[in-house]
């Protein structure tokens, strides 16, 4: 396998994608996640909305795109799963397969991050079912604030929804990428900006929409401080999977002639659309009822609620809404599960499904870890708190930037110019160089920023 040329042509063992679409869907997918729709509102809601907004624009413009263009272009050229890529390319372009630990990182790192969040989708889950059942009506402060409680509380609720959550991401993964994955992302992509542009037209007939637009877009410089340029950058981190191996994963099934950069663009493009829809579908409706945009976490399990409650056939909206929550948390464990998966399949030699089952129960079991410390472990506390808080810390903020921090090194600095030009061979010089240059520099710049940040050093 090795070749001292360093350029030999390697094909996926697991297929390829069936068309241009079908990629885009998949790593849009991938993306768009409880990121988008949980996290973004909420952060850009306390650090002072519009200005946030154009902060996170920028990071995602110079550090989001080149670390994308980078793992992508590794995952094609390696064609394996991340950890055997980079060993191969590390061997081609550097004689050193050290960097297969790389890969590991990035593995684990997505390993860590699928177990806890399917807890979180989980809730999705028991969200749409309370909404559908009406369970969800009548709301004032407490009562929302106690049903959140509940669930966070029964570690046999929750036991249910992450299994549930967890079976239709192995069982998806299992049918191997035309059958499950193509098929998962064509029915649930568009799915979710049907659902998205629904919820839109509800915000703007139903909620006060200007305000929304006023708060997510009008900038307020007053409240940005050093922390918000790093939680932007945090998040455009997460929101476009990067440093996990997913997007090194699915670039593996990118056939050659396909442009790196140009489907890079629509992706981010997608992503941060969604981003700011969710925005504008959320803040009209929390203003709409005089409540804080500035909630948190709880801003999707809390106040949204709340705010739906108030309107006759809200339950409707609000089923929708944790729907489309619920699609956009499966294709992300998609991605998050495929990477150890075809690990398996490679190393062991196991069937797509056996692998698939396997890799899903300990991904599973791990989870257990998160639910039981909402409940029988809460008291449990120790370096950042609960064991979800320290799963969540580890592989966010330190796994993660640290595998796409040393992606981005070595599509860069270690790989050869002919080859990466290869691989970018579409575009122009320049654009290839504005790509290096980024990969090289500010990119790197950022993401230390963001982990000198993380583990509290700046
Ligand atoms: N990008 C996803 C989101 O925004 C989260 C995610 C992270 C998915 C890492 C896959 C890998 O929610």
């Amino acid at each position: 396998m090795n070749n001292h040329q360093g350029n030999q042509e390697r094909t996926s063992l697991h297929g390829q994608w069936s068309s241009r679409l079908t990629f885009i869907l998949a790593v849009t997918g991938s993306a768009i996640g409880l990121g988008n729709i949980w996290k973004f509102p909420y952060i850009a809601g306390e650090n002072g909305g519009g200005a946030f907004v154009l902060i996170y624009l920028v990071c995602i413009f110079l550090i989001g795109f080149p670390i994308m263009v980078s793992e992508l272009m590794l995952g094609r050229k390696g064609r394996r799963n991340p950890i055997t890529s980079m060993k191969i390319l590390g061997q081609e372009e550097h004689g050193n397969q050290n960097w297969k630990w790389v890969g590991l990182i990035g593995l684990t790192a997505g390993f860590i991050i699928l177990s806890y969040y399917s807890v979180i989708a989980g809730w999705t889950l028991h969200y749409f079912k309370m909404s559908l059942l009406g369970e969800l009506s009548n709301l004032d402060n407490e009562s929302a604030q106690s049903i959140f409680n509940e669930l966070t509380s029964s570690a046999a609720t929750q036991l249910i929804y992450h299994t549930a959550f967890m079976a239709i991401t192995i069982a998806i993964i299992a049918k191997g990428i035309k059958e499950g994955l193509e098929r998962a992302v064509k029915l649930m992509m568009p799915g979710l900006l049907i659902i998205l542009v629904i919820l839109l037209f509800y915000s703007i007939s139903q909620g006060d929409f200007m305000a929304g637009v006023n708060f997510l877009l009008k900038p307020d410089f007053s409240k940005v401080t050093s922390q918000s340029i790093l939680a932007a950058m945090g998040q455009a981190f997460f929101t476009l999977s990067l440093g996990m191996g997913c997007i090194v994963m699915y670039g593996a099934y990118l056939p050659k002639n396909e442009s790196i950069i140009g489907t890079t663009t629509t992706i981010i493009f997608c992503d941060t659309l969604i981003a700011l829809l969710a925005g504008l579908v959320i803040f009209p409706i929390v203003f709409q009822f005089g409540l804080k945009p500035t909630d948190g976490p709880g801003l999707i399990f809390l106040t949204l609620p709340l705010a739906f409650s108030e309107i006759s056939g809200g339950y409707v909206f609000s089923g929708l809404f944790f729907i489309l929550l619920a699609f956009a948390a499966i294709t992300s464990a998609l991605s998050l599960l495929e990477p150890s998966v075809a690990w398996m399949i490679e190393n062991k030699n196991y069937t797509r499904g056996k692998s698939a089952l396997i890799i899903g129960v300990l991904i599973w079991l791990l989870g257990l870890l998160s639910i039981f410390s909402f409940n029988l472990l809460s008291g449990l506390s120790f370096w950042k708190g609960t064991l979800f808080d320290n799963l969540d810390y580890l592989s966010s903020n330190i796994l993660l930037p640290m595998s796409g921090l040393l992606f981005t090194i070595f599509a860069s600095w270690i790989m050869k110019r002919k080859h990466s030009l290869e691989e970018l061979s579409d575009v122009s010089r320049r654009v290839y160089s504005l790509w290096r240059f980024s990969a090289r520099y500010i990119a790197p710049v950022g993401v230390i920023l963001v982990f000198l940040n993380a583990i509290g050093i700046i």
